[in-house]
């Protein structure tokens, strides 16, 4: 019995240890098992107002802003776990940082998390990771953008990472060309489920997407698209054929603008809103209906039980708020791989030197 006592002792003393320099940490890697709420409340109390009060700016001046820090948990938390890997700038010694990847393009609202990341140095200088930032402002940016019916407790403790790299992205992320098959493949790689991708593909109801993305639609059959829809999607493509001004259009259809609609899709003006950027079920609407721009959203009605999720989710709005909300949290835990080096960065787009 004294033995065991202790062990726990010592387990304790090393865990305060590590608790007390976190540059030095290895990355926790059991599910996020180490995360917790209030984790600043001590060390950056009111760090979490800190984050909204910059977050609801963006949005205000450009909902857009929400959408991007919406995509970014994804592209963070599903290459190396949420470890701010994502932000990290290409540098002469690092040149292919995950940013660079193809698969991430048109990511955005890095100067967010960069503002955000420079008023709480001020405040507690080498405290609050990038990780947990990115974190905190996609729950505000979901809980702004659906005007509060996203929202959970966002649980924190992580560490920055100091790996990044363009090819662990094009691995990880999945791509708007793949099958239902392989989207399930590349979900379930990470232990989301079927229900899980239908949840989480719900955030399109939001932002935009370049021509690039969904070339192959514009020639995809009626079973498909809708061809008036098509129509409009080709009209705003046709501007500029890839590179670097490649067109983007509304991943909503019903944030599409009102000349473009009335000129290629009539029967369709009715059903626009007049607040873009409203995160909400109307996606599995869409869907349903033919009319959303990527080929990986329209994968989801050949397969039974996506199929059935889809349809779940246009019934009931509130059913989706509240999964779309937990399917998030559990995007937030996904871990480092073990052994994973972490640090609390000083700076988002840079590791600290050692
Ligand atoms: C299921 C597989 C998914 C695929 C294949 C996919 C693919 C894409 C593509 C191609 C774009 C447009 C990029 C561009 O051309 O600029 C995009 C945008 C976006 N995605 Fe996804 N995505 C997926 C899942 C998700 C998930 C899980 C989330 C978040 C929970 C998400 C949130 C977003 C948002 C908010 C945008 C708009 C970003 C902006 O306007 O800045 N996506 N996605
Ligand atoms: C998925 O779950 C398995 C079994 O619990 C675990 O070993 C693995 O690390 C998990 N993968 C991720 C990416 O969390
Ligand atoms: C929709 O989902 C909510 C939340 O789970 C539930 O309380 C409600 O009963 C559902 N509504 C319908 C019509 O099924």
């Amino acid at each position: 019995m004294k033995v065991s006592v202790l062990a726990l002792w010592s387990a304790a003393a090393a865990l305060l240890l590590v608790a007390q320099a976190p540059s030095a940490a290895e990355a926790s890697h059991h599910g996020g098992a180490g995360l917790k709420l209030g984790y600043y409340k001590k060390t950056c109390p009111g760090v979490e107002n800190v984050v909204k009060y910059h977050v609801a700016k963006a949005i205000k001046a450009n909902r857009g802003a929400g959408a991007a820090l919406v995509r970014l948990i994804f592209h963070d938390c599903f290459v190396r776990g949420c470890d701010a890997s994502v932000l990290l700038d290409p540098t002469p010694a690092n040149p292919e940082t995950e940013k660079t990847a193809p698969i991430n393009i048109g990511l955005a609202a890095f100067e967010v998390i960069d503002e955000i990341k420079a008023a709480l140095e001020e405040r507690c200088p080498g405290t609050v990771s990038c990780a947990d930032i990115v974190v905190y402002a996609a729950r505000d940016a979901s809980s702004l953008l659906s005007n509060g019916h996203v929202h959970f407790a966002a649980p924190a403790g992580r560490l920055d990472g100091v790996v990044s790299r363009a090819a662990d992205a094009q691995r990880d992320l999945p791509d708007s060309t793949f099958t239902v098959s392989e989207l399930i493949r590349n979900f379930r790689r990470k232990n989301f489920t079927v229900e899980e991708l239908v949840i989480l593909s719900g955030a399109h109801a939001v932002g935009v997407g370049h021509c690039s993305s969904f070339r192959a639609r514009l020639s995809a059959p009626p079973a498909q698209i809708v061809p008036a829809y098509r129509n409009l999607l080709s009209g705003k493509c046709a501007a500029a054929a890839g590179g670097a001004d490649d067109p983007v259009v509304a991943n909503n259809v019903r944030d599409e603008d009102p000349r473009a609609v009335a000129a290629a899709f009539p029967s369709f003006l009715g059903k626009l809103r007049k607040a873009r950027d409203f995160l909400d079920n109307s996606y599995y609407h869409n869907n349903l209906a033919r009319i959303v721009t990527f080929n990986s959203d329209w994968q989801l009605l050949t397969e039974k039980e996506a199929l059935g999720h889809v349809k779940e989710y246009a019934e009931n709005g509130t059913l989706w708020d509240e999964d779309f909300s937990d399917a998030l949290l559990k995007l937030s835990r996904l871990p480092m791989p073990p052994h994973s080096k972490g640090e609390i960065r000083k700076t988002c787009r840079w590791v600290n030197h050692h």
